[in-house]
């Protein structure tokens, strides 16, 4: 894999740090032409700790983690929000979750077991996956997780057995595929109708499927689910999926006679990655979910069930950057300019995987103007590694300190050991203090479990 063509006619855009608007995590500022969060440098962080480095804006992922509820609780009472935990996941953000009051979803065993090791209370977990396996079905069970998100018919028969091997009655979900096309990459479409996720909506298969549910003795439905992609913008996409989805509880209380109280409508709200990006607010996001739930519920005359909403993206990714430091130069003319990072496709796959753009700055020139148009490239084997295309930066050279915005979702959660890199530190700052919260991986860790 290559990297696009460059466009060489593009010009830089002369923004400098603190007019990249939304992308910024919420205390960044600069001083003496340093970019400074939490109170810190991060061009002394850097040179402490190392890079590539994670930074975590902690007053920012609090901030957005407590406008959620709040928004969700102004715009609808009956509701909870749980952060999805598959964006960025660690002992100390977890902590921040659980103290700030909201519940938490895992996809399969693995998640939920850093969960409990966080202590975060199971009974606020949600436990989705399109093939848990039995093992994990089990440790979820035992762990009395609060709800189990059916995703197939053959997965009600394992969770209704092993619930039965237990002597418990485990209250599941069912996830719908609700066929809504939301507006964003296919990659992470997830609620056409083309997809491996949830039971299909199609010739009646997800509906004549409750019927399964509710004579299953180990089982208690009570909600459904569904997630239709991520880093949505256009909110419409959610008004259609909750149409959709409430019309389903209205056709089940229909056939048969039950109310269905609880409704998960997943995540995937958009954030910025670009200065130019308008992604709606989480308070648009709020007021649209709940207006659409009162005006549904009323047309379809089904009862209003209580809400919940899984975001993870919007919760962390403008919260976390990457830190990196400068370390080969080379311009080819009339091609590009490659600025090589100590890190990349290791610990950013997003850029390779879905031409993922990003902002990024020179930590140490952060005052400045960026005046030229570079490829950030990373120091893996291979043509296509790259954290930044054709983007903005100041004035390049060797030894400074680059920091990619916008990356603390799906970045150390999809990030590798390819090329034997080591994984990153994760560093929380606010107030002027930093903590490692995630030591770096040693080359030790990368022998860890050869026998
Ligand atoms: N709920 C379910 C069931 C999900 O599958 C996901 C994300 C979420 C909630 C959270 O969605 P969010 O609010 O973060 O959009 N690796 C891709 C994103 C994959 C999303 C997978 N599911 C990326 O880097 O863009």
């Amino acid at each position: 894999m290559s990297l696009p063509p460059s466009n060489t006619s593009l010009q830089a855009d002369g923004r400098t740090t603190m007019e990249l608007g939304a992308v910024l995590p919420k205390t960044a500022e600069v001083r003496d032409d340093h970019l400074f969060i939490g109170g810190v440098d991060m061009v002394e962080l850097a040179r402490e700790q190392g890079t590539a480095l994670y930074v975590f804006d902690e007053a920012d992922l609090r901030d957005r983690m407590s406008r959620y509820i709040t928004a969700f609780r102004a715009a609808y009472p009956e509701s909870d929000v749980l952060y999805a935990s598959k964006a960025f996941l660690n002992k100390a953000v977890l902590q921040i979750v659980g103290e700030e009051g909201l519940c938490l979803d895992v996809s399969g065993g693995g998640e939920l077991a850093i969960a409990q090791a966080a202590g975060f209370p199971t009974n606020r977990v949600f436990v989705h996956g399109n093939n848990k396996t039995e093992q994990e079905l089990a440790e979820a069970l035992d762990a009395g997780v609060g709800r189990i998100v059916l995703d197939s018919r053959i997965e009600l028969e394992r969770v209704n057995r092993l619930a039965g091997e237990r002597g418990i009655v485990q209250d599941v979900f069912m996830r719908i595929t609700p066929g809504v096309e939301a507006d964003t990459h296919e990659y992470i479409r997830t609620g056409c109708e083309d997809s491996k996720f949830g039971f299909t909506m199609r010739e009646d298969f997800a509906f004549n499927c409750v019927e399964d549910v509710l004579a299953a003795p180990n089982v208690r439905l009570v909600g459904m689910h569904c997630h239709i992609g991520s880093q949505i913008f256009a909110l419409h996409s959610f008004d259609e999926a909750v149409a959709v989805m409430i019309e389903f509880l209205a056709r089940i209380k229909e056939r048969y006679g039950l109310e269905i109280l609880e409704l998960d409508m997943g995540g995937g709200l958009g954030i910025a990655y670009r200065a130019e990006d308008e992604p709606s607010t989480i308070e648009e996001f709020a007021t649209c979910t709940a207006q659409a739930v009162v005006k549904y519920c009323e047309q379809y005359g089904v009862k209003k069930p209580h809400i919940y909403v899984e975001p993870g993206r919007s919760l962390v990714a403008n919260a976390g950057v990457t830190l990196y430091t400068v370390g080969i130069l080379k311009t080819l003319p009339g091609i590009r300019k490659y600025v090589a990072i100590d890190g990349g496709m290791s610990d950013n796959i997003r850029t390779a995987l879905y031409h993922a753009e990003y902002e990024a700055v020179i930590a140490n020139k952060a005052g400045q103007p960026r005046t030229e148009i570079v490829t950030l490239c990373g120091k893996h084997c291979e043509s296509g590694d790259a954290v930044v295309l054709d983007g903005s930066i100041q004035h390049p050279d060797l030894g400074d300190i680059a920091c990619v915005f916008g990356t603390g979702a799906y970045c150390s959660t999809m990030s590798s050991n390819y090329n034997g890199q080591p994984r990153p530190a994760i560093v929380f700052v606010k107030d002027g203090e930093a903590r490692v919260v995630t030591r770096r991986e040693t080359y030790a860790d990368l022998l860890a479990r050869d026998l």
